[in-house]
């Protein structure tokens, strides 16, 4: 087994384009994209090591667009009987590959001894996933959220898990330059979100593609979609309802274990990945000018996509 410790070595990381993180730590341009060195190696591990199932289900995300509610949706479907969101955050639940891989504390065993079908995460993009996922019949749930959001989310959650001795938030601005150029972890956002998004078109049975604000605005409609596209269709309404309830940021929220504790990996408070929850948030924080700024941007990256965000 390739093990993430070694691999790849500080002298080629040192070779990469860096880029200093929130004034905290490295991340690294790779194949493209930029992740801290923890998760390239954990990226590493998890391309030799994984071997997908048919009936595998592998979430993906950038980074702030959902995943914490993709979780618990999917937790909820796949889990109709046995509630483990009430004691469990979840990134507990539904753990996040690269992660394992990077603190070696999932092995090829125990995912060959798991029941089918098993339910995993990454916030890979699409060109990092192993082979065998891209080629098995086991099926992909994207979700993403209007970049204006995302940006706002993630100025948060970082200023939550980076600054925490009374240090000053890190400046808004520099962390909107560094998202409007794809200098962020996972990032470039749009290369992220357009790549899932052309695969979805092009294998619709095996790639699902949700938008955040969908979810918000319609969510009987796309817990019934999420439900059947995972061939768990939800009986009646009163299904429907319990996942909806079941896994709603107000319930999350509240429970005694995501208002304490700490995730291991990174220990990020459980509560970091429940803030506000609502769409709009970027109103607040946004001159004139950046809005314009990343609509923009926003408008040149997907043109003659078909995608579109709602914010
Ligand atoms: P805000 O910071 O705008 O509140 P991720 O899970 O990808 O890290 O994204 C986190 C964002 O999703 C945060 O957004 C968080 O509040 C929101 N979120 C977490 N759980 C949610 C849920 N069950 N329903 C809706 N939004 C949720």
């Amino acid at each position: 087994m390739a093990t993430a410790s070694s691999i790849p070595s500080q002298e080629l990381l040192d070779q990469l384009p860096k880029h200093l993180h929130w004034e905290a730590y490295n991340i690294y341009q790779w194949e493209g994209f930029w992740y801290p060195a923890a998760v390239i190696r954990g990226m590493l591990a998890f391309r030799s090591n994984y071997k997908a199932r048919c009936d595998d289900v592998i979430l993906a995300s950038s980074l702030k667009t959902g995943t914490t509610w993709l979780k618990a949706l999917c937790a909820c479907i796949m889990d109709y009987h046995d509630d483990q969101l009430s004691s469990k955050n979840p990134h507990l639940v539904v753990k996040t590959l690269e992660y394992e891989f990077a603190g070696e504390t999932l092995n090829p065993d125990d995912l060959s001894g798991m029941p089918s079908p098993r339910l995993f995460h990454t916030h890979l993009p699409y060109s990092a996933l192993p082979e065998s996922i891209k080629n098995s019949e086991c099926k992909i749930v994207y979700i993403t959220r209007n970049p204006s959001d995302t940006m706002v989310s993630g100025w948060h959650y970082f200023n939550k898990i980076l600054r925490r001795n009374n240090q000053d938030p890190y400046p808004f601005e520099k962390e909107y330059n560094n998202f409007c150029a794809g200098v962020h972890s996972y990032g470039p956002f749009f290369d992220h979100v357009l790549r899932y998004w052309s695969e979805s078109l092009k294998t619709p049975n095996k790639i699902l593609f949700l938008k955040y604000e969908e979810l918000k605005r319609d969510p009987k409609g796309q817990v019934k979609r999420l439900a059947s596209f995972l061939g768990q269709p939800l009986a009646g309404e009163d299904e429907v309802d319990k996942v909806i309830w079941g896994s709603s940021f107000e319930r999350l929220k509240n429970l005694e274990v995501n208002k304490n504790g700490e995730l291991p990996f990174g220990n990020v408070p459980n509560s970091a990945f429940f803030r506000l929850g609502k769409v709009g948030d970027w109103e607040n924080y946004f001159t004139a000018e950046m809005k314009q700024g990343l609509d923009e941007i926003t408008r040149m990256k997907l043109e003659g996509s078909g995608l579109d965000f709602e914010s």
